[in-house]
């Protein structure tokens, strides 16, 4: 295979670079529209959580977006208001990056790399893959049978160790941890990329669909009493939770007592996790009463919860163009975290560069 020996310098570094890499983060949110209460409590607010303790880049991952069709109006609308969300929801954009993928083209490179160590066969394993693409497999676009590439690109150039996200994520997480074992097996890199570890966190990893306890709470569902939009006001918040679909029984006293009933176990986790409790201590306090004053209860705890956070995200989006300047100095912070890793990949792979 050739003459490894300006591989292994290169390695050395990075094996040292790699305790400076440990504690850093990557997720992403695709500017899809309707963010929605699992977006939130899946990932964004473990997001909040997690910037004291690491350095993190959070991104809004348009590149992903496209692998379906958007109207350029809406994506350009879409990425603003995921940028808004986060910093509305406390994610502080002087001491992480938000950024938007596409102006970090290092994602896109790697991602072309990695199709070309991805199996195929992997690739057909991914559930993701199969739900969105439907029936019709023959006109899915070929970005989305990739997409999981680029998500790992997404991580891998930064060397980001860990990753916070919905629980919906976690296969992809797998298949990118199977890309940077075989990249470090196949050019004898051992350790250049780090094993990702998934930080699925909180009480609400799978947030489901307020109609349909066995359905996950999804932008794409038709119908938006589904979900609570992280857009709603008060009185849209109180209606989709007086209206959400349950049972005629009482709440049961013991999570053992979910069985069979995904309508109940959903609200009470939602209510879980927008007070911070565990389901067990929310049963201890409202097992044995009916859904009527739990709904209420549980109205009032996602108001008290979102409405200053919507409130926040509709001022930063009546200026545009403050969030586009966040998001092109997050673009600059992240092109340069990541031009390091690339140059590496480019050394590694033979690939002639400027000396
Ligand atoms: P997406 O909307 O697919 O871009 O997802 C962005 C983030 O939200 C990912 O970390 C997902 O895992 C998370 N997420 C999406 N839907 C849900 C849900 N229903 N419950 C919990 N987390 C979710
Ligand atoms: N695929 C993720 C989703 O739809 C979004 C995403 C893209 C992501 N790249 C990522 C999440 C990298 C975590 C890390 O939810």
């Amino acid at each position: 295979k050739g003459d490894k020996s300006g591989v292994s310098s290169i390695n050395r570094g990075l094996v040292m670079a790699r305790e400076l890499t440990m504690n850093r983060i990557f997720s992403g949110v695709q500017p899809t529209g309707n963010l929605h209460l699992g977006n939130y409590l899946g990932a964004i607010r473990n997001w909040v959580q997690l910037q004291a303790d690491y350095e993190c880049i959070f991104c809004v991952v348009d590149l992903h977006a496209i692998t379906a069709w958007q109207e350029p109006e809406e994506l350009t609308a879409n990425t603003r208001e995921v940028a808004a969300a986060m910093i509305a929801s406390g994610i502080d954009p002087k001491d992480n990056i938000i950024c938007n993928q596409s102006q970090v083209s290092n994602h896109a490179e790697l991602a072309w790399i990695f199709n070309c160590v991805a199996r195929l066969g992997w690739l057909n394993r991914m559930t993701q893959f199969k739900e969105k693409a439907g029936k019709d497999r023959e006109r899915a676009s070929a970005g989305l049978f990739v997409y999981p590439n680029l998500m790992a690109a997404d991580i891998l150039a930064y060397r980001a160790g860990h990753v916070p996200v919905g629980e919906d994520q976690k296969q992809h997480l797998e298949l990118a941890n199977d890309i940077g074992e075989k990249f470090n097996h196949d050019w004898e890199v051992p350790g250049f990329f780090p094993e990702i570890e998934p930080l699925i966190l909180g009480e609400a990893t799978r947030v489901m669909s307020l109609r349909d306890g066995t359905k996950k709470m999804s932008k794409s569902d038709p119908s938006d009493m589904s979900r609570i939009n992280l857009t709603d006001d008060a009185d849209q918040i109180a209606q989709k939770i007086r209206k959400a679909k349950t049972d005629p029984e009482p709440l049961p006293e013991t999570a053992a007592g979910f069985e069979g009933r995904p309508e109940a176990r959903n609200l009470v986790t939602i209510y879980a996790a927008l007070t911070d409790s565990t389901t067990a201590q929310v049963l201890g306090e409202v097992g044995g009463s009916g859904f009527g004053d739990f709904k209420k209860k549980l109205a009032d705890a996602a108001v008290a919860h979102l409405s200053p956070i919507t409130s926040e995200m509709n001022r930063l989006l009546a200026d545009p163009a403050e969030i586009d300047r966040t998001l092109f100095k997050g673009g600059e912070k992240a092109r340069a975290m990541s031009a390091p890793v690339l140059a590496s990949v480019r050394e590694i792979l033979g690939f002639v560069q400027p000396g």
